[in-house]
C-alpha cells in the first residue's frame, strides 16, 4: 500500500534493484562450484597451476556478487529515503487541513510519532526487507535446485535443520511480533507526557509537582521499556538457537560424511568428500536465507503497523471540507450572520444553542459571557476551526462551508485567546501568511502603532528585526497578545475577530488600542470577545451569551434595561455612576 507513494522512477530502480539481488544471488551460488572443482584437482594430485583458472573465477565471482550488493545498498537507500521524505511532506500537509477536531482525535502526540519513528520503520523495511525478501526465497529455491537429488542424506540432514528453524521463527512471530506492534502505541505515549512536561514546566516547579509528573512519565516509560525489553530478550534467545542449528548442521554433516567416507572405498572417497564439500556450502546458504526470513518476519509487522498509521493520515477526509465559492456576492463586504447555530463538541452536550444575530459591515459587535460560556466557540465557527452542527454561518451573505477555505480566511483577521507567535523576526510575526510579500515596512509599522506595540517594539534589541523565540516566550504576555493583534491589522481583512485578545493588556492601553482601532479600522467589521464591561460599552451591539444561549442582543443602554444576565455582569465590575 505505501508502494504507491513511490515516484515512477523510484520503481523503475525498484526493478533495476531486483536485478542485482538476482545477480548476486547467482554469483553467490557459482562459488561452492568453484570449490568442488578445486577439491576434485587437489585429490586428484594437481598442481597450483592447475588450480588457478577456477581460483581466479571464484575471486571474480566473489568481487562481482559485492559490487552488486554494494550497487543495490546504494539504490535502496536512495528510494527509501526519498520515499520517507515525501511521506513526511504528505503528512505535513494532509495535517495543516487538519480541524482543531481532526488533530484532537488523532492527538498531537501520535501526530508527531507518525510523522518521525513510523516513517523510520517504513524506511528501515524497505532498505533491509526489499533485498532480504527477494533475495532469501531465491537462495532456498536455488540451493534445493543445487543438491537436491545427490545424496538423501545430505538431504535429509538439510531438512532437518530447516524445519527446525522454521519453528524457531514460528516461536518468534507468536511472541516477538505482538510486542513490536504495541511499541509504536507506547511511544506516542511516551512523547505526550514529554510535550506535556515540556509545556507545563513552569506550573509543575510552582506546585512542587516533579514526583507527580515523573511517576506519570515513568509509567508511560516503564511500559515501553518492559516491551521492548521483552522484545530484545526473546530475540536474544531465539537468534543464537538459529545460529545453533546452523553449526550443528555442519557438524552432522562433517560426521555423515566421516561415517561415509571411511566406509567407502577409494575413488569413491574423493567424490563424496568433494560431496560434503559442496553440501555443506549450500546448506548452508539455505539455512542463512531461513534466518534472513525471520529477521524479516520481525520487521515486516511493525513496519506495516507504521504504514497503517502513516497512511491513515495521509488517506485521512478532514471533518472540513473545502468549498467552491472563491468570490462573495458584489456589494457585501465584512457581513457575519448565524442563523439558528448549534454546535457540540464530539458526542458531548451542546455548547452553543440556537444562536442568531447578524453584524453588519463596519459594526463593532462585542460578546460578553462568564468564563466557559461558550464565546470561543461560537467565534471559532466564523473561520472554520471547527464546524456548526445545526443551522449556519453566514459570511457576507454566503455559507462558510461553501467557500474555499483560503477565501475565508483571507476575509478574517482572526486574535486568538492565547497569542501565538512563531520563531523568527517581530516583522516577520505581523507581516504573517499570505500576501506577506505585498506587504511593506510601512504596513508594519502603521499595524503595530494602531496595537499600540510601537513603544516596546523599538525599544527591543534589533526593533522591527528584533528576535520573536519559540512561542514568544521572551516577550510578555501582553506584548505578545499586542503583536498579534498587529498581525490581523497588518492583513486588512474585512473582518476582525478579537477573542479576549485586550486581557493582559493594563486598562490605559486597553482603552487607546479601542481608540486607534476605531479611528484606523472603521468600516472593517469587529467582533470583540471580552469579559470587561468597560471593554465592550461602547460597541454597536453587545452579545450576551449564558451557557451556550444568546440572552441579549442590543446596545449598552438597552441591555441594562432589558438584560438581568448583563446588569449582574456590569454591576459586578463598575459602580451605576460609572455605567450610563
Ligand atoms: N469545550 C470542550 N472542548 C473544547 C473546548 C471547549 O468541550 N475543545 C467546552 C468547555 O468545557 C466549555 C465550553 O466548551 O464548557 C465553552 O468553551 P469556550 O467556548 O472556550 O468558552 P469561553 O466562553 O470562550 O470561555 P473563556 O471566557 O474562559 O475563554
Ligand atoms: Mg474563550
Amino acid at each position: 500500500m505505501i508502494f504507491r507513494y513511490l515516484t515512477r522512477t523510484e520503481r523503475i530502480l525498484l526493478v533495476l534493484m531486483l536485478a542485482l539481488v538476482f545477480a548476486q544471488v547467482y554469483l553467490e551460488f557459482e562459488i561452492p562450484g568453484y570449490m568442488s572443482s578445486i577439491t576434485d584437482v587437489l585429490t586428484s594430485y594437481g598442481t597450483p597451476d592447475d588450480i588457478a583458472p577456477y581460483a581466479w573465477r571464484m575471486m571474480l565471482c566473489a568481487f562481482l556478487a559485492l559490487g552488486a550488493l554494494l550497487a543495490n545498498r546504494l539504490l535502496v537507500s536512495y528510494v527509501a529515503s526519498g520515499l520517507a521524505c515525501r511521506l513526511r511532506s504528505l503528512e505535513f500537509d494532509k495535517v495543516q487541513s487538519f480541524s482543531s477536531a481532526d488533530i484532537n482525535r488523532f492527538s498531537a502526540a501520535s501526530l508527531i510519532t507518525r510523522s518521525t519513528n513510523d516513517i523510520t520503520q517504513i524506511q528501515n523495511l524497505l532498505t533491509i526487507a526489499t533485498v532480504v525478501a527477494t533475495k532469501a526465497p531465491l537462495m532456498v529455491v536455488w540451493g534445493l535446485y543445487k543438491i537436491l537429488g545427490r545424496g538423501w542424506e545430505w538431504t535429509l540432514a538439510t531438512a532437518i535443520g530447516v524445519v527446525l528453524i522454521i519453528l524457531i521463527e514460528m516461536l518468534m512471530i507468536f511472541i516477538v511480533v505482538p510486542k513490536y506492534r504495541k511499541m509504536q502505541w507506547l511511544t506516542d505515549n511516551v512523547n505526550r507526557e514529554t510535550s506535556e512536561h515540556l509545556a507545563g514546566m513552569r506550573v509543575v516547579r510552582a506546585y512542587n509537582a516533579e514526583a507527580y509528573q515523573r511517576r506519570k512519565f515513568d509509567k508511560a516509560n516503564d511500559e515501553l521499556t518492559g516491551t521492548a525489553l521483552f522484545a530484545a530478550r526473546s530475540l536474544s534467545v531465539l537468534n543464537p538457537m538459529m545460529f545453533a542449528v546452523q553449526n550443528i548442521l555442519t557438524l552432522s554433516f562433517y560426521i555423515l560424511g566421516a561415517v561415509m567416507i571411511s566406509a567407502a572405498s577409494m575413488p569413491d572417497r574423493l567424490v563424496l568428500f568433494s560431496d560434503m564439500i559442496v553440501f555443506s556450502s549450500y546448506a548452508m546458504l539455505i539455512v542463512v536465507a531461513f534466518i534472513l526470513l525471520g529477521d524479516i518476519t520481525v520487521i515486516i509487522p511493525r513496519a506495516a503497523v507504521a504504514a497503517r498509521r502513516v497512511s491513515e493520515i495521509i488517506e485521512y477526509e478532514p471533518d472540513i471540507r473545502d468549498g467552491e465559492v472563491s468570490e462573495s456576492p458584489e456589494g457585501i463586504r465584512g457581513e457575519v450572520e448565524f442563523r439558528n447555530v448549534s454546535f457540540r463538541y464530539g458526542d458531548g452536550g451542546y455548547v452553543l444553542k440556537d444562536i442568531s444575530f447578524k453584524a453588519m459591515e463596519g459594526e463593532t459587535v462585542a460578546i460578553i459571557g462568564s468564563t466557559g460560556c461558550g464565546k470561543t466557540s461560537l467565534v471559532n465557527l466564523i473561520p472554520r476551526f471547527y464546524d456548526a452542527d445545526e443551522g449556519s454561518v453566514f459570511v457576507d451573505g454566503v455559507d462558510v462551508k461553501d467557500y474555499r477555505l483560503d477565501v475565508l480566511h483571507s476575509k478574517i483577521g482572526y486574535v486568538p485567546q492565547r497569542a501565538t507567535l512563531f520563531t523568527g523576526s517581530v516583522s516577520d510575526n505581523v507581516n504573517f501568511g499570505a500576501g506577506s510579500s505585498d506587504r511593506t515596512e510601512d504596513d508594519v509599522r502603521r499595524a503595530v502603532a494602531i496595537a499600540q506595540g510601537t513603544e516596546f517594539v523599538e525599544a527591543l534589541e534589533g526593533g522591527y528585526d528584533g528576535s520573536v523565540s519559540e512561542k514568544g516566550v521572551n516577550l510578555s504576555g501582553g506584548q505578545k497578545q499586542r503583536i498579534s493583534i498587529a498581525r490581523a491589522l497588518c492583513a486588512r481583512p474585512e473582518i476582525f475577530i478579537f477573542d479576549d485578545s485586550f486581557s493582559a493588556l493594563d486598562y490605559r492601553t486597553d482603552r487607546d488600542l479601542r481608540d486607534a482601532l476605531r479611528r484606523e479600522t472603521a468600516g472593517t467589521t469587529t467582533i470583540v470577545v471580552a469579559q470587561r464591561v468597560g471593554t465592550v460599552m461602547d460597541a454597536d451591539r453587545i452579545l450576551v451569551i449564558d451557557n451556550g444561549e444568546l440572552v441579549g442582543n442590543g446596545t449598552h443602554r438597552e441591555l441594562m434595561e432589558g438584560c438581568p444576565v448583563y446588569r449582574e455582569i456590569a454591576l459586578s465590575q463598575l459602580s451605576e455612576e460609572e455605567l450610563v
